[in-house]
């Protein structure tokens, strides 16, 4: 899940490829590089690290050309080092990728049989090696009809030919490509960020599609060879989306912009889908919902959220487990994947078997035209703007936003009263308003993040509709500060978790106003009396207990109010700790890899 990015046009190629590399580097920051046609010939710098290390390379190595292609880079074959760092070169052609060639290993001895010798440990480089040794025999267009049937996986490549000054050649299979053009350049990335700065006239590559690009001439072909027409499209973000707007980092700028997120999520949808849902969507059948990670936990959300509405019950299942598992899916079920990015691996197989089953789908997501939204036969988009930041966080909110009013859709349909739906939209358009007024009163979060921050192991505990939250809370701790962080239902603690219990490994409880609170506070003295310490995020103060105190709300709204400071908490720490907040070690925004 690397970042590739490609120019040919009338400027100098390089502050454009080094603009669109660093929007890209949430996909994966080990290390960049740039090759750029120059009066030399094809020239590359590349080097492990940040693409800040690469711009600073390039300060001490300029280099000038009109077009030029970049990376940055998310390890899969072989590890991070300027050795296997992007872009490679063989004779006159130089390469950019993003994805898995899975077939690398027969591919790469076949090559070695005919003489080839390699640089480097990388599937990329055999893509290219393959590619040369087929455009040496068959000319550009069977070349690529013969690479793309031989490579088995997933990618994108961008081409330059030191022969064809100013040209670049894109190949899309599998994973994302946008080509974006203005009156004096075409640019590719692998999304639209990148190319917000240049132009808002961008095309969606599908698989099975390549382009050739000189200058401001475009065209597009498909795997066959043969020219095909694409009709632009006008992107609605604007640049300054992509940008901090003032804050420290892009994750404490998408935490605060939530509120207003929220509101774009909801305008026009609280009529509960009318203009983008116009069949009906409540199946006879099953409802399956299905995705990884941060939108996974939402799904978590869904679960109860319906359960409560219809007493009906939804299967939420982890994407890369789902997609080997055989559901009996029908025509009669429903399946509903959510997805950030629209790109992730897993999720985009899961919908693909869905379909394949001929199950009705529904793909919530926020990135424009990703893959995923194009995929499903119905799709909502999440309309929050760019998410750059690693951790997911208005997305997550967002997601459980669009899911809430997706369940009373489907619920009216199911025969719940209009009055029991209007009760909840109500309650739902006050949340913007109610997550405003915690975030501007916020006081002792960054006291309470000092006090726990070199702890080592933390539990996370909650129930009914606090115990997504609490699963949401323990991956954003984990995945920002590298703390061990488990969640659990409290009422699972007793069966073996409260062993770890000492006064070394505290417990953060979810506690909202709902039906199980005292149960909860009950599990919570059976910590304290074995030395745990406990944080509360609560409404309600408990003796003993550290409080992060919240507004009084309806519990149901707890997922949109009560992971703020759950969101907050694992900020300061993260900071507390030195990490780098919105890029996390060993982390990436889009997993488009299995
Ligand atoms: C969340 O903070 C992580 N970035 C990760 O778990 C993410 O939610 C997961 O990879 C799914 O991404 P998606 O929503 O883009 O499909």
């Amino acid at each position: 899940m690397c970042g590739i990015v490609g120019y040919t046009g009338k400027k100098n190629a390089v502050p454009i490829l080094l603009s669109g590399l660093r929007k890209l580097e949430y996909r994966g920051y080990d290390s960049a590089g740039i090759a750029v046609s120059t009066e030399k010939g094809i020239e590359i710098v590349k080097l492990k690290g940040k693409v800040r290390k690469l711009e600073d390379k390039l300060l001490s190595y300029p280099l000038i050309g009109h077009c030029g292609i970049a990376h940055t880079r998310w390890a899969t074959h072989g590890k991070p080092s300027a050795k296997n760092a992007h872009p490679f070169r063989y004779k006159n052609f130089s390469i950019v990728h993003n994805g898995i060639i899975e077939n690398w290993k027969s591919a790469k001895d076949e090559l070695i049989s005919l003489g080839y010798k390699f640089t480097s440990d990388t599937d990329t480089e055999v893509a290219l090696i393959c590619f040369y040794d087929l455009y040496k025999k068959l000319g550009i267009n069977a070349a690529i009809t013969k690479l793309t049937e031989k490579l088995k996986g997933r990618y994108t490549f961008l081409f330059i030919d030191e022969n064809k000054p100013n040209e670049i050649i894109g190949i899309k299979s599998g994973n994302p490509l946008v080509i974006g053009q203005n009156s004096d350049a075409v640019f590719a990335a692998s999304d639209i960020t990148a190319l917000l700065s240049f132009t808002k006239k961008a095309y969606f590559m599908e698989d099975g599609q390549f382009f050739v690009a000189k200058g401001s001439s475009l065209k597009f072909y498909d795997f066959a060879g043969k020219k095909i027409e694409k009709s632009p499209e006008e992107i609605k973000w604007d640049v300054k989306e992509a940008e901090r707007g003032g804050y420290k980092h892009y994750l404490l700028k998408e935490i605060m912009e939530q509120p207003d997120s929220l509101n774009r999520v909801m305008a026009g949808r609280l009529n509960l889908f009318d203009d983008e849902l116009r069949e009906t969507i409540a199946p006879k059948g099953r409802i399956i919902c299905t995705a990884c990670g941060t939108s996974y936990n939402a799904a978590l959300c869904f679960k109860y959220f319906f359960n409560m509405l219809t007493g009906r019950s939804v299967t939420v299942e982890n994407a890369s487990e789902f997609r080997y598992q055989p559901f009996d899916l029908d025509s009669d079920s429903l399946v509903i994947v959510l997805s950030q990015s629209g790109e992730t691996s897993d999720t985009k197989e899961a919908l693909l078997i869905a379909k394949t089953a001929g199950t009705n789908t529904l793909a919530i997501v926020n990135s424009w035209e990703s893959s995923i939204a194009r995929m499903a036969d119905n799709r909502i988009y999440m309309n929050i703007g760019p998410e750059i930041s690693v951790a997911s966080t208005k997305a997550y909110s967002a997601e459980v936003m669009l899911l809430y009013l997706l369940a009373l859709r489907i619920a009216g349909e199911m025969g719940v009263s209009k009055e029991k739906l209007q009760i909840w939209r109500d309650k739902l358009s006050l949340v913007p308003e109610i997550c405003t007024h915690y975030l501007s009163n916020i006081t002792n979060i960054e006291s309470i993040a000092r006090k726990y921050y070199k702890n080592k192991n933390f539990f996370f505990i909650g129930r009914g509709i606090g115990y997504p939250v609490a699963v949401e809370g323990a991956l954003k701790l984990k995945e920002l500060s590298y703390i061990h962080a488990e969640s659990y239902a409290a009422g699972e603690m007793k069966h073996g978790p409260i062993s770890l219990i000492d006064n070394d490994f505290p417990t953060i409880a979810i506690a909202p106003d709902n039906k199980q609170r005292a149960v909860l506070f009950s599990n919570i003295e059976e910590i304290k009396s074995r030395m745990g310490q406990i944080l509360l995020i609560s409404d309600k103060k408990l003796e003993g207990c550290d409080i992060l105190i919240m507004p009084e709300i309806d519990s149901w709204l707890s997922p949109f109010v009560y992971i703020l400071p759950l969101q907050l908490l694992s900020y300061y720490i993260a900071n507390l700790l030195g990490n780098d907040v919105d890029q996390p070690r060993n982390l990436a925004k889009s997993v488009t890899v299995e």
